[in-house]
């Protein structure tokens, strides 16, 4: 697979250019995508999936960045959106009404009505919000989302599956939770056709396993919906961020789908579409946040580099104790040190380097006021997860592109972040 930077004498480029020069033209802390790390992983999914009725759902919450989101339009993906502005944003960008699933969650009747009137298919994931739509919109067609009674991903705040997960009509093969007999119950009495079975049970999954067993399971329930037109079995496929992590097998994970799919197929009578709705593995590792040293200072316990950017740009390590390599630009191999890398929050939560308990000690080549650090697989619940906390502006977002870099998003400005104030 492609990597989304370059070491050439000592000094870190991103798709051939570099990184002193992007932060000389565009200003720290920068963005940066390499849209030719996009494409690879888009592909190696798409080649990954042994099935020929298949479609890519790009999970737009992941990254929502216009350009990208037409570089996904480009490439022949669809669209999972899961706020009535993202549908709006991906219509925008030109995704029709068809290349869009909703699964959005505690829907006013007025969302409702207006997903309907725009040909948006929703995904429905509780009984309640099916007892609606059915009242609303008896004979039409909707999808639902089950919650298989287990889930998986890289922490708790991210697993959308079982039974302290808020997402999903529950399906449990034990005892009698089963809600699939109420919602059939439902569909049948309103005359809607269930076109879809759906299921996301996590974020950022590294084991192939709990793919499998969750697309055995989807399946066995799809038999007893006769209209289906596809089966969705979610996005979270995982990157490694740690060291010592693997990258997702995907031939795992596909023998099993082939063979599943070829029974399910002989089973149910016709081919149904497979969808998947990857976000994090399409552009975490294309995204890499560089920030500047502004100040090194020192505690008994850490010495503590401080740079131009905060969980405001970045919020991974604050909100789940995260790992994101992090790299000196500058001299990317050299003399170490073991440092704490801080935001410029007023938090003492605000460290890039940490895990859920606190500071976590990383070995960086010795940093200096003025280097460049470049935060690492940070494409993902990157940008699309800041704030203006302490009235701090985002930074701009740069695309690597054939052509060369491209601004994708200006710096906000103090007037931006003024603008709503009445
Ligand atoms: C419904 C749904 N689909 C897909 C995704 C994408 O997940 P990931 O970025 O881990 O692939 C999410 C993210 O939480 C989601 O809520």
């Amino acid at each position: 697979m492609i990597q989304p930077y370059e070491i050439e004498n000592n000094q870190l480029s991103i798709g051939g250019i570099k990184v002193s020069e992007l932060v000389s033209e565009f200003g720290s802390p920068l963005y940066v995508y390499n849209e030719s790390v996009i494409r690879d992983r888009y592909t190696t999914l798409v080649n990954a999936i042994p099935y020929p009725h298949k479609r890519l759902h790009y999970a737009m919450k992941a990254n929502s960045n216009l350009r990208i989101l037409k570089l996904f339009l480009e490439m022949g993906a669809y669209i999972d959106a899961v706020s009535l502005e993202e549908v709006r944003l991906a219509l925008h960008a030109g995704f029709s009404p068809d290349k869009i699933l909703f699964t959005g969650i505690n829907l006013k009747n007025e969302e409702l009505h207006w997903l309907v009137s725009q040909n948006i298919r929703v995904n429905i994931g509780s009984l309640h919000m099916l007892q609606k739509y059915a009242s609303l919109f008896p004979g039409t067609e909707v999808s639902i989302r089950i919650n298989p009674d287990f889930g998986g991903g890289h922490h708790s705040h991210v697993i959308t599956g079982g039974r302290e997960s808020k997402f999903g009509i529950f399906y449990s093969q034990e005892g009698n939770y089963n809600q699939i007999p109420q919602a059939k119950q439902i569909i049948e009495r309103a005359h809607l056709k269930l076109v879809g079975i759906h299921a996301h049970i996590g974020s950022g999954i590294l084991e192939e396993k709990k793919f499998i067993e969750l697309i055995s399971l989807i399946l066995s329930i799809a038999k007893h919906f006769p209209d289906l037109e596809f089966v969705d079995f979610g996005g979270g496929f995982g990157i490694p961020y740690r060291p010592h992590e693997k990258p997702f097998q995907f031939d795992l994970f596909a023998e099993h789908l082939e063979k599943t799919m070829q029974k399910f197929t002989k089973e149910y009578g016709k081919e149904v579409i497979i969808a998947f709705e990857p976000g994090r593995f399409l552009v975490a590792e294309a995204g890499i946040l560089l920030t500047t040293v502004t100040e090194i200072k020192h505690t008994p316990k850490y010495t503590f580099v401080g740079v131009d950017s905060g969980f405001n740009h970045l919020i991974r390590p604050m909100a789940y104790g995260s790992y994101h390599p992090i790299l000196n630009a500058f001299r990317v191999q050299g003399e170490q040190k073991e440092v704490v890398i801080a935001g410029y929050l007023c938090e003492s939560g605000d460290l890039f380097t940490r895990n859920e308990h606190g500071p976590e000690v990383r070995s960086i080549t010795t940093p200096l006021e003025g280097d460049v650090l470049a935060i690492l697989n940070a494409g993902a619940y990157g940008f699309a997860m800041s704030s203006n906390y302490n009235m701090r502006p985002r930074p701009a977002e740069v695309l690597i592109t054939p052509e060369g870099p491209k601004l994708i998003r200006r710096r906000e400005t103090f007037e931006d972040m003024i603008r709503f104030f009445v």
